[in-house]
């Protein structure tokens, strides 16, 4: 009886788990905005320029054109029109896709957290 007692709460971080991992839940642009939290600190919804270059209507800019923003020349070089596949792939690995860019961002590791992000990046006009 000890042990089933002890194993318990392991039984309910799965079923949660379970839950959060549900395919529902997928492409969230709710959840996608709850993760824009962690690019708030820099960039603004609209086309206000902060730490970052805003980003109302992202999705189809060519990168490096936000008017006023001082990019790196990385940025400015390379050429990427932001698209779901792109952004989805600089946000997985900002150094990776433009290297030597200045934007202080590791990556987001989490595929769906990823998609639900591009998903609320789509709805800033
Ligand atoms: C600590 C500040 C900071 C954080 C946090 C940050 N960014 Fe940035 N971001 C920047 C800067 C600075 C640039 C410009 C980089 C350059 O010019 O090389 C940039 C550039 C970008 C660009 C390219 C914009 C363009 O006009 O071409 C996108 C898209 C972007 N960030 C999205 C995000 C998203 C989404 C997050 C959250 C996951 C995020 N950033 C987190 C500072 C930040």
């Amino acid at each position: 009886m000890k042990s089933a007692e002890k194993i318990a709460p392991f039984i309910v971080v799965l079923v949660l788990a379970g839950a959060l991992a549900d395919p529902g839940y997928a492409q969230d642009a709710e959840h996608g905005k709850n993760i824009f939290k962690a690019c708030a600190a820099c960039h603004a919804t609209d086309h206000a320029n902060r730490i970052g270059p805003g980003l109302g209507g992202i999705v189809g800019r060519k990168a490096g054109t936000a008017p006023g923003f001082h990019y790196s020349d990385s940025m400015k070089k390379s050429g990427i029109v932001w698209n779901a596949k792109m952004l989805d792939a600089y946000l997985k690995s900002p150094q990776k896709v433009v290297p030597g860019n200045r934007m202080p961002y590791a990556g987001l590791e989490n595929p769906t957290d990823r998609t639900d992000l591009v998903g609320y990046l789509a709805t800033l006009k």
